[in-house]
Order: C-alpha cells, then structure tokens, then sequence
C-alpha cells in the first residue's frame, strides 16, 4: 500500500465528496445566496484585472462572481480537497467561459507563492480544515496575499444552531467566527473586523494585509 505523507498529514480534514447534492442544497438559497455573493465580492472590493483566490471553493458558486467582477483581464483561483468539488468547479467555469482555474489542495499547504492575489476569500471551509490546522491555514491566506491585500471569511455565528437549515447543522456546532477571528489577528492582519450577513446563521470577517 502507497502512503502519501500529504494525505495522511491532512487526512482529519473534513472533505465533501456529495458536491452535486452540495450545489443543488446552495442553489435553494436563490436570491439571498445571489445576495450573499455579490456582498463578498463588494467586502473584497474587487476590481477588473485583479487575481483573486477561493480558499475551499466548493462546486464555484462564488468564484464564478469574483471572475465576473475582475474580468476581463483578472484571474480567480479555487482550491478544494474534494476532487468532486474541483470537478464541478471547472465544468461550471468553462460552460461560462470564465477566468477561473481550480485545483486540488488544501487550505493548510496553498499551492501559491508569497504575495501572489489581491483579494482571498475562504467561506464555511475553515471549520472543515483539522482544527490543529485551521491556524496554519490563514496563515496561509496571508501569506499568499499581496501587502495591502484583502480577505473575507465567513463562518457560522455562535450558539444559533437552530437558525443554521438542517443540511448545514451537523458542521455547525462551532464558534468559529470568534475563533477565526483569533487566528486573523495572530497571522499579522490589520483592520480585522466582524460583523453580519444577510444570512442570520452566517458571520463574516474582513481583514487586510
Ligand atoms: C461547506 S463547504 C463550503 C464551500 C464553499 N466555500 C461555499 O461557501 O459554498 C466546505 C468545503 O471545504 C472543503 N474542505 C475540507 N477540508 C479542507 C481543507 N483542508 N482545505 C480547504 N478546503 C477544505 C470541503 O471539501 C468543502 O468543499
């Protein structure tokens, strides 16, 4: 048997193989999902012709609003463990025609050099990541942001279980606003704030490099 070092170091990560099932559950959201991603894109101040990188992407829903914002000549980039994920990503990226790539990795060991994108978004993908390395993961986002960079997390809120729809819930028993906000502020970023979304069960943080 082949043991990969990288597989097993990452291997309490909690990745999404159902990524079909994922995109239908996130597309119910509809109009406040739309909502959802334009305001990120706005939090991230996106502009035409800047890279902009999506830490555990999922199925592309929101890359596909960064590309839309920095076209025509800006990039965007997703990473996903989930082989599925990326599969759905980039199907969704080229049926569209759009300036995104994604790729299999992880948030904890970002396949990008220092200083690299403008703006790094990373939505409901940190509590995925094994907790020991949710640390080493923004520390990664900082990292491959360039100085003055923009980042956004978003997170579920604290003790509101009951607000987060029952697809979501068992992932959700975490205060990983606050907690995320702690790792913010320990990696170097600056004007790290929090705040909500339209979302009642989701929280955001906004920080810079
Ligand atoms: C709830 S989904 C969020 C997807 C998308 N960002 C969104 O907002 O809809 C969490 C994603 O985190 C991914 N994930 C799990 N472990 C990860 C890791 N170590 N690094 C990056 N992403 C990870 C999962 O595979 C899954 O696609």
């Amino acid at each position: 048997m082949v043991h990969s070092n990288r597989i097993h170091h990452h291997n309490r990560d909690r990745l999404i193989h159902w990524a079909r099932l994922y995109d239908l559950s996130t597309g119910l959201l509809g109009r406040r999902g739309n909502r959802m991603r334009a305001m990120f894109a706005d939090d991230l101040q996106l502009r035409p012709g800047e890279r902009a990188l999506d830490v555990g992407c999922g199925p592309g829903r929101l890359a596909m609003v960064f590309a839309k914002r920095v076209s025509p000549t800006g990039s965007v980039e997703g990473i996903d463990p989930s082989v599925e994920m990326i599969k759905r990503a980039t199907t969704r990226a080229r049926t569209k025609g759009m300036p995104a790539n994604f790729q299999v990795a992880f948030a904890q060991q970002l396949p990008f050099g220092d200083a690299t994108f403008d703006a790094v978004a990373c939505t409901l993908a940190l509590h995925h990541v094994a907790e020991d390395d949710q640390q080493a993961a923004v520390a990664e986002m900082y990292r491959v942001l360039k100085p003055g960079g923009r980042l956004l997390i978003a997170e579920f809120h604290k003790g509101q279980p009951h607000l987060v729809p029952r697809w979501l819930r068992r992932f959700s028993d975490e205060n990983m606003v606050d907690k995320a906000l702690q790792f913010v502020n320990a990696s170097g970023f600056t004007d790290a704030a929090s705040g909500p979304t339209n979302l009642r069960w989701l929280g955001k943080i906004t920080a810079r490099k």
